[in-house]
């Protein structure tokens, strides 16, 4: 369905994050016809350019990121047709004149957003200097991408200084796995069917992994990175999300503050932490032809985690005594990221010696690659042999069965984006939401500094270190392979 036209601000638009995903993401959506020709995407950055040296640039973009197969001349034109740019200094009055120049005054009829692809502390100032400047009108909205704050109080103040002019119903708190598709088909998966309501929750399952495994480094952002460790890059937004929409109750209706009013809820049941029992912290070391953690980032000494395993409860009635293991890390043996609901053993086996096991029921909900959703059965193995189990599995791959194998999966970016231009938050953090999540890793991160202890080294292209496994062998379980 198109989306009204609408006029989109980038600040920050030569940076990575523009490059990469902003620009392919609504070049995908003109091509599919979801985004008119009459909108504009004006980049404002402090690079001294004009529009033909931005679409220069988003050219370039496109034709890096986008599939060559799916780049069409003519919307490639037609896309490009929309960009438009202003230098903005974000100190100097005459380039926000400039913008608000270019921009006109706001129209009731035409979404105007603001996208904050910036550093955090610019997110204040520019929140500032838009209200000042009347750029927002009475409907703007500002979008503003992770990190959301360090800790607690850093968030806080960063929600204060945004809602110093933007009310929370026009603030949209970017965390891109809330756009991965699979992620909302969780949503669906779950509600609208009635097949697993009913087995979702203590009574039932025995424990549930989230896991997203990387296979790429730190790379060239170890600067950044280093700064901040898993936890705060991976843990407190996209793996929490993934434990809120797998853990919350099934909300009334789909409205955005419905479904954020259940998630919140979820984080505010987590119970604290031990680190020290329920923690594990991993750092990459060095392996054939691969650099180090330390040595990408170019410090002997640095304590930072690349890697976190970690077991925690929901405590409430749906969830009690039901553990929910997370591990996310970079430089493990594959890319996938997955929830696995792990249900019950039955009650009693009426197959004592027929090989194989009963049970075993594993809900996989996939992520990447390879987006789908598995579900593990013990069946009978096929043949005379006599009544004998073997493992087997209910596979749904969406690219096979929605798409005639050739489907394309959206980028997370193009379904926020847009939903942005409709003006609907469902899939944004609320500011309560964001420190609910600050206020359960902070204790973690404070016991780890308090301990100072090195994280402990895993092999690159291992699932981590040992110290994970155990985390889960010592209740009994496994963990998934990393595939
Ligand atoms: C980002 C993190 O938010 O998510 C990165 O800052 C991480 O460190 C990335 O690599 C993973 O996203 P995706 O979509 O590739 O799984």
């Amino acid at each position: 369905v198109p989306v009204a036209p609408f006029d989109l601000v980038v600040f920050g638009a030569t940076g990575d994050l523009a490059r990469r995903k902003l620009l392919p993401a609504l070049y995908h959506r003109l091509h599919d016809g979801q985004m008119p020709i009459e909108a504009r995407v004006i980049g404002a950055a402090r690079a001294q350019m004009d529009a033909e040296g931005f679409r220069r640039l988003a050219a370039e973009a496109l034709d890096e990121f986008v599939a060559p197969a799916d780049l069409d001349p003519d919307s490639r034109r037609r896309f490009l047709a929309t960009l438009d740019y202003v230098p903005l200094d974000v100190t100097k009055d005459d380039d926000w004149q400039a913008l608000a120049d270019t921009l006109g005054a706001p129209d009731p009829e035409r979404p105007r957003a603001f996208y904050l692809s910036v550093a955090p502390r610019f997110f204040g100032v520019i929140a500032e200097r838009i209200a000042a400047a009347g750029l927002a009108g009475a409907h703007g909205r500002i979008v503003v991408e992770k990190p959301f704050g360090h800790d607690l109080p850093s968030a806080r103040a960063l929600n204060q200084s945004l809602a110093r002019h933007f009310d929370e119903g026009r603030i949209y708190r970017i965390d891109h796995y809330l756009g991965k598709e699979t992620v909302q088909n969780l949503m669906a998966l779950r509600f609208a069917n009635a097949l697993f309501e009913p087995l979702w929750n203590a009574h039932h399952v025995d424990h549930v992994q989230i896991t997203v495994a990387e296979t790429v480094g730190v790379g060239g952002r170890g600067p950044y990175y280093d700064g901040v460790g898993a936890m705060r890059d991976m843990v407190q937004n996209h793996l929490l999300q993934l434990l809120c929409l797998t853990a919350m109750e099934p909300p009334a209706r789909l409205r955005p503050d419905d479904v954020r009013d259940e998630k919140l809820k979820v984080l505010r049941a987590l119970a604290p932490v031990d680190a020290a029992r329920d923690v594990v912290r991993g750092q990459y070391g060095a392996g054939p032809g691969v650099a180090s953690y330390a040595d990408d980032v170019g410090d002997a000494d640095t304590r930072t985690e690349s890697f976190v395993a970690l077991r925690a409860h929901v405590e409430n009635w749906r969830w009690s005594g039901v553990p929910f293991y997370l591990r996310t890390g970079k430089r493990l043996r594959a890319r996938m990221s997955e929830i696995a609901v792990a249900f019950k053993d039955p009650p009693h086996s009426i197959f004592a010696g027929a090989g194989g096991r009963a049970g075993a029921n594993v809900l996989a909900i996939r992520l990447q690659p390879d987006e789908g959703i598995t579900l593990s059965m013990t069946v009978k193995d096929p043949g005379p042999g006599g009544m004998r189990l073997t493992p087997a599995e209910l596979d749904m791959t969406f690219a096979e069965q929605l798409g005639g194998g050739g489907l394309r999966m959206p980028d997370a970016y193009e379904r926020l984006v847009m939903d942005v231009i409709r003006g609907d938050q469902t899939l944004f953090m609320r500011g309560d939401e964001v420190e609910a999540a600050w206020r359960w890793v902070d204790p973690i991160i404070a016991a780890w500094e308090e301990r100072g202890e090195r994280p402990a080294l895993y092999d690159p292209g291992s699932s981590g270190p040992e110290d994970a496994l155990m985390l889960m062998h010592r209740d009994g379980r496994r963990w998934r392979e990393i595939s």
